[in-house]
């Protein structure tokens, strides 16, 4: 009988040594853990252009960019998963996914969950309206007007707060969010700056407010248990920071006025 036991102990131990071998990366070179050995699987929500949306059947942009970049110095090898908005943090927190990259903004609430990385890029939340719309500011969404909001994110968090749910529409996808505006189902969408100016561009007949909403940080989400992959990103961040490389990436997709 304990002959037994030892052997299935023996077994276990083997078991649990072959699995961290398989998720350590020594064979690539690199010693960060990953959910897949050798791999970093990011997940994302791609219809946020310019820092994630699909070009044909690639996911592009902005926050692609540089998670190839830290991967690449990582010696990892990058996956991107797309998902809805909302199961990037889930993803992230249950150990499906290593890292968010998603224009996601550093919010205390999101903290409880995830780590944040260091910040890499600053978004503001701004308000579209169609061209002849009454709204002139901010402070005339207090009229009861509807907005639509993309689910999850902050600017349905904060537009909740200020105006009352029974006045946010929450659609999964920014565009759908634009659609409805164009339509006339909603009176207003707030959403980031860089997305808003592509969706006006790409739609007649829309402008974003000139007054600002909200002004935020993004970072990437890394599993709270990962502080070693937390610190290499950092790492990686900030080499990319003093080596132009990351001032490179933004200005490849966003052009300064
Ligand atoms: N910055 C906002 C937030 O964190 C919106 C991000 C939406 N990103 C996306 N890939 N759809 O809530």
């Amino acid at each position: 009988m304990k002959k037994t036991v030892a052997l299935i102990m023996t077994a276990i131990l083997a078991l649990s040594f072959a699995g961290c071998g398989s998720s350590g990366n020594a064979a690539s070179g690199s010693s960060v853990k990953t959910v897949t050995g050798g791999v970093l699987t990011m997940a994302t929500n791609a219809y946020f252009p310019p820092y994630e949306y699909y070009d044909a059947d690639q996911i592009v942009g902005i926050d692609a960019e540089i998670a190839k970049a830290v991967a690449d110095k990582l010696g990892l090898e990058l996956k991107i998963e797309d998902m809805e908005f909302d199961s990037i943090i889930t993803s992230v927190a249950s150990g499906k996914a290593d890292i968010g990259l998603a224009g996601m903004t550093v919010t205390e609430e999101r903290k409880k969950n995830i780590n944040f990385s260091d910040s890499y890029a600053t978004g503001v939340q701004v308000v579209i309206v169609k061209e002849d719309s009454d709204i002139k500011s901010v402070d005339d969404l207090y009229n009861g007007k509807k907005i639509g909001v993309q689910l999850a994110t902050t600017g349905d968090i904060y537009c909740i707060d200020d105006f009352g749910q029974e006045n946010v529409e929450e659609y999964s996808k920014g565009n759908d969010a634009v659609m409805a505006l164009v339509s006339g189902k909603v009176d207003a969408v707030v959403i980031d700056n860089e997305p808003a100016k592509n969706y006006v561009a790409a739609n007649e007949g829309l402008r974003i407010l000139d007054t600002e909403y909200v002004t935020e940080e993004y970072a990437a989400v890394i599993n709270k248990e990962n502080t070693e992959l937390l610190d290499a990103v950092n790492k990686a961040l900030q080499e990319l920071k003093a080596e132009g490389k990351l001032d490179e990436i933004i200005s490849k997709y966003i052009k300064s006025e």
